[in-house]
C-alpha cells in the first residue's frame, strides 16, 4: 500500500475524546464572555500581509521568522493570521463600526498560524479564544478585561490559586523614545554578549530585545532599564488605578517590570497569564494581551482606544486536570437488532428518539450476542455512571 502524506508537522488533528474537552472548554468560553455582554466576530484565516507588518510590527519574531506568507493565483501577498488583533482592527475600519455603537465588544475563535519550533504547548497551527473592545479608554475597562479572562481560567476548572496574572505599562510611544535611548545605551555596553537578532534590533527596534528567547540575551536584559521608571505622572497614576481595580474585583497580580510582550502594537496596560498547573512545562503562558490605542489609527481608521486579549486553546487544555474521556457524552441507547426484520423495526423507533435530541447507537451490522458481550464499544451500551453526568455538573 501506498504511504500515506503526513501531515504538516505542528498542525495537528483533534479527535475524540479529545474534542470533548474542547467543546467544553469553547461552551465555557462564550458562556462568559456572553456575560460580559461580547458578540462573536468571525474574520477570514487569510489576510493580505501588509495588515500583519503594519500591525504586528515588521521587526517582532512573529512577522520576522513566523508567518506563513505567499502569494495568491492573482499575485498579491497573502498570509495565514498569526493572531486576531489585526483583522479584528481591520473589520473594525471596514465596517465603520464606530458609527453603530460607541464601544465594540468582539470576541473570536479559532485557528492561528505561527512557523514557530514545534513542541509540547506550541504548535504551528493553534487554537486562541480572543476578546477586543474598541472605544472605552478608561482603567476600570482594562480591570474588567483581565478579571473576565481569570473568570474564564477558573471556569475551565483551573485551581484559581494556580493561576498568575503579571501586568505592566508600557506607557504612550512618546515615552518610549525617552526609554529607547536608554536602551540602545545599556545594550550597546553588552555588545559582546549579544547574539546576531539582538544586534540588528539594538539598530531597529530595541525594544525587542528585551523578549529574546537565547539565555545570554535573557541574563544582559535582567540589568536593563525598566520602562516603568519612565513612566510619566499620568501614566503611572492610571496603571495604579488599573491595579487597584482589579484588587477590588478579587484579582491577585503581580508587577512584572521586564513583561513587554512580543508584538508591537501595545500601549499602556499589558498582561499575562502563566499557570503552574497541568502538563504546561516551559510554555505555560496561556493568555496575554493588553491595550493597543494607537492601532486602529495607525491603519487608517479614528483616533480610537482598544484593549484585548487571546488565550491559547491547546495550552489551556493542558492545564485543565481532567482527561479527556470525562468529557465524553454517554450514550443514552444503544441498539442491537439480531437480524434484518429486527433492524428494519427499530430503524424508525431510533430515529424519531434521535430526532428528540436522545443520543442513541445502533448497531448496523449483523449482530450476534457473542460479539456483542466481547467487542465493545460499539456493541457494549455506555456504562450507567456515563459522563454525561460529568458533564452536565461541570456545565453547572
Ligand atoms: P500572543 O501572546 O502572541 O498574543 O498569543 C496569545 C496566546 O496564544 C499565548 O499566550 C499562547 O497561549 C497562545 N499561543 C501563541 N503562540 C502559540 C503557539 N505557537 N502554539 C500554541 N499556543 C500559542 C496575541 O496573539 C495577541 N493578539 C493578543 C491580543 C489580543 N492582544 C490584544 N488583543
Amino acid at each position: 500500500m501506498a504511504d500515506v502524506p503526513p501531515g504538516v508537522k505542528g498542525m495537528n488533528d483533534i479527535l475524540a475524546p479529545e474534542v470533548s474537552k474542547w467543546h467544553f472548554l469553547e461552551q465555557q468560553a462564550r458562556d462568559v464572555l456572553d456575560a460580559f455582554a461580547y458578540h462573536e466576530l468571525r474574520t477570514p484565516v487569510l489576510e493580505y500581509t501588509p495588515l500583519f507588518v503594519r500591525s504586528v510590527g515588521e521587526v517582532t519574531d512573529v512577522v520576522e521568522k513566523q508567518m506563513y506568507t505567499f502569494e495568491d493565483r492573482d499575485g498579491r501577498s497573502v498570509s495565514l493570521r498569526p493572531e486576531g488583533t489585526a483583522s479584528a482592527v481591520r473589520a473594525y475600519i471596514e465596517n465603520a463600526q464606530w458609527n453603530k455603537e460607541p464601544v465594540t465588544r468582539w470576541y473570536y475563535m479559532g485557528p492561528m498560524f505561527r512557523h514557530e519550533r514545534a513542541q509540547r504547548g506550541r504548535l504551528r497551527q493553534f487554537y486562541q479564544v480572543g476578546a477586543e473592545v474598541f472605544g472605552a479608554n478608561e482603567p476600570s475597562m482594562d480591570a474588567e478585561m483581565i478579571a473576565m479572562l481569570v473568570t474564564m481560567l477558573v471556569r475551565f476548572g483551573l485551581d484559581g490559586g494556580a493561576i498568575e496574572v503579571s501586568i505592566n505599562s508600557l506607557g504612550e510611544p512618546e515615552e518610549r523614545e525617552a526609554y529607547r535611548k536608554k536602551l540602545v545605551d545599556y545594550f550597546s555596553g553588552h555588545r559582546d554578549r549579544l547574539d546576531d537578532d539582538s544586534l540588528r534590533r539594538l539598530e531597529t527596534n530595541p525594544l525587542r530585545i528585551l523578549d529574546s528567547k537565547n539565555p545570554e540575551v535573557i541574563a544582559v536584559a535582567a540589568g536593563a532599564p525598566k520602562l516603568l521608571d519612565e513612566l510619566n505622572e499620568a501614566s503611572r497614576a492610571r496603571f495604579d488605578r488599573v491595579r487597584k481595580l482589579l484588587g477590588g474585583l478579587g484579582v491577585k497580580h503581580e508587577v512584572d517590570p521586564g513583561l513587554v510582550r512580543g508584538l508591537d502594537y501595545y500601549t499602556g496596560t499589558i498582561f499575562e497569564i502563566k499557570t503552574k498547573a497541568g502538563e504546561l512545562g516551559s510554555q505555560n503562558t496561556v493568555a496575554g494581551g493588553g491595550r493597543y490605542d494607537r492601532l486602529v489609527a495607525s491603519l487608517g481608521g479614528q483616533n480610537t482606544p482598544a484593549i484585548g486579549f487571546a488565550l491559547g486553546i491547546e495550552r489551556a487544555l493542558l492545564a485543565i486536570p481532567d482527561t479527556a474521556e470525562s468529557y465524553e457524552p454517554g450514550l443514552a441507547v444503544f441498539f442491537a437488532p439480531m437480524d434484518a426484520p429486527a433492524l428494519e423495526f427499530a430503524l424508525p423507533i431510533v430515529h424519531d428518539l434521535r430526532g428528540k435530541g436522545i443520543r442513541i447507537e445502533i448497531e448496523h451490522r449483523p449482530a450476534k450476542l457473542a460479539t456483542c458481550s466481547s467487542a465493545p464499544p460499539s456493541c457494549a451500551p455506555a456504562p450507567p455512571s456515563s459522563s454525561a453526568a460529568t458533564r452536565s455538573r461541570r456545565a453547572s
